[in-house]
């Protein structure tokens, strides 16, 4: 490395990649002028196909197909990956940690998955791992848990972190488009990953979450003990519902401190209220609120998804990179920090819940159902049964029951008896109401 020029490797020249390109022809002077870290170049960019047109006008040289030709070249002094997957990327970045070349990332999935090798390698060649870009696009969460509230117990992160299901949520909501017809769109505007399934199925977020309750908390999480669930089955009628009764839907991601010392981490599609600040939160934007013991709670607010956001946060990392490469010492990127921690068991958390049976409607279906929620020791906090005004006597409606706070085990538990009842047509549809801190 000269002091006058960083030399970047490129891996992934997509979406992301082609706005980082772009960043730095646009600001790269400023930039240089801000840090005095020296100029930030690209010098090599590998993609996977050579002849596919891209946007931008990165120089045809600086491309090729093979990242151990970017990794190892002498010139690259930091690679950035923007592949995506767990495979090559995998097999990338510890080949760039393993040659003392810090990485920047946007690969939350990668993270929170294969989190303990990687971060094992990065400790054992003093290299940092930025990954900035892997959480909420645009809005420099990462480095606020991890140095602006540093020296704060972080008690929860409770936000809207992705963008993809959110835009597909409220086009829902306020457009009325059908779930396919809102995802093309969402797809089309480049926010989705390039394999959509982990967007709609909650992962994406739930990836996040992870990375936010390992800064927060200091040690590693096995993704299998995370409950996740997605938006794929967020029906019209749900949202009409939530709306008729008082909230929006959103698909929520917690991670908070209990007074045990375990930490609840979850995400799923939630009713909140429609008055709470995060209910405002539409289109790809995302939202994390943050509640600490010193600083008290503060809102991140900001695109969760798109080239420019999201290369900005590259761009955050690469800087930090060139500064502590400039400085060498102690490994300063983060590292886990605590051997082990406890995730509280998805059954033992408890909140309100929004259950809707689908049901044939005969006198008593209402009274059987309460008196076996009853016996549960689980209250009904309001009914709700619209009539159909065209057929009143429709023999199938949908009958929803608001519930007061329970542990979700036992609320399954109950659920599994009551829908054995012959009236039941279908598995009950719930959504937790959550209770949010600020309203
Ligand atoms: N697909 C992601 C989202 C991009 O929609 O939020 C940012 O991680």
């Amino acid at each position: 490395m000269s002091c006058d020029h960083i030399g970047i490797g490129l891996i992934g020249f997509g979406t992301v990649g082609s706005g980082v390109w772009n960043t730095l022809q646009k600001n790269g002077s400023l930039i240089t002028k801000r840090t005095g870290t020296g100029s930030l170049q690209i010098r090599k960019i590998t993609v996977r196909d050579l002849d596919k047109k891209r946007e931008g006008n990165a120089p045809a040289e600086l491309f090729n197909t093979d990242w151990t030709e970017t990794v190892h070249d002498p010139s690259v002094d930091l690679v950035i990956e923007l592949i995506g997957g767990k495979s090559v990327a995998f097999d990338l970045i510890s080949a760039a940690l393993i040659a003392g070349k810090p990485v920047v990332t946007g690969n939350k999935a990668l993270l929170a998955e294969r989190g303990a090798e990687l971060f094992a390698l990065s400790k054992k060649h003093n290299t940092p791992i930025h990954f900035e870009a892997a959480v909420a696009g645009g809005i420099p969460i990462i480095k606020a848990v991890q140095d602006s509230l540093v020296g704060n117990r972080i008690k929860s992160l409770v936000g809207i972190i992705n963008g993809t299901s959110n835009y597909i949520l409220e086009r829902m909501t306020v457009a009325g488009l059908s779930y396919l017809e809102a995802l093309t769109e969402a797809k089309d505007l480049g926010y989705a990953e390039a394999d959509e399934t982990l967007d709609v199925n909650g992962w994406d977020a739930a990836h996040k979450a992870i990375l936010l309750a390992s800064l927060s908390h200091g040690f590693l999480i096995d993704p299998a003990e995370v409950y996740v669930r997605g938006i794929e089955k967020v029906r019209p009628i749900d949202i009409r519902f939530a709306k008729e009764l008082g909230y929006v839907i959103k698909l929520l991601s917690i991670v908070r401190e209990n007074k045990d010392g375990s930490i609840e981490l979850r995400t799923q599609p939630s009713f909140i209220p429609a008055s709470h600040i995060l209910a405002h939160v539409n289109g790809v934007f995302n939202a994390i609120s943050v509640d600490t013991d010193a600083a008290g709670e503060g809102l991140f607010y900001g695109r969760g998804a798109g080239q420019d956001p999201t290369a900005s946060s590259v761009v955050a990392d690469l800087v930090e990179a060139s500064r502590l490469m400039a400085q060498p010492g102690p490994h300063r990127g983060f590292l886990p920090y605590e051997e082990k921690g406890s995730i509280q068991p998805i059954n033992d958390t408890s909140t309100a819940y929004y259950v809707r049976f689908d049901v044939t409607d005969r006198p008593g279906v209402i009274a059987e159902i309460s008196q076996m929620l009853a016996d549960a020791g689980i209250g009904i906090s309001g009914t709700h049964s619209p009539v159909n005004p065209d057929n009143p006597d429709a023999d199938f409606v949908d009958l929803v029951f608001q519930l007061h706070t329970a542990p979700f085990g036992l609320l399954r538990d109950t659920l599994a008896v009551i829908e054995k009842l012959d009236c039941i047509n279908d598995r009950p549809t719930v959504f937790r109401i959550e209770q949010l801190a600020t309203s």
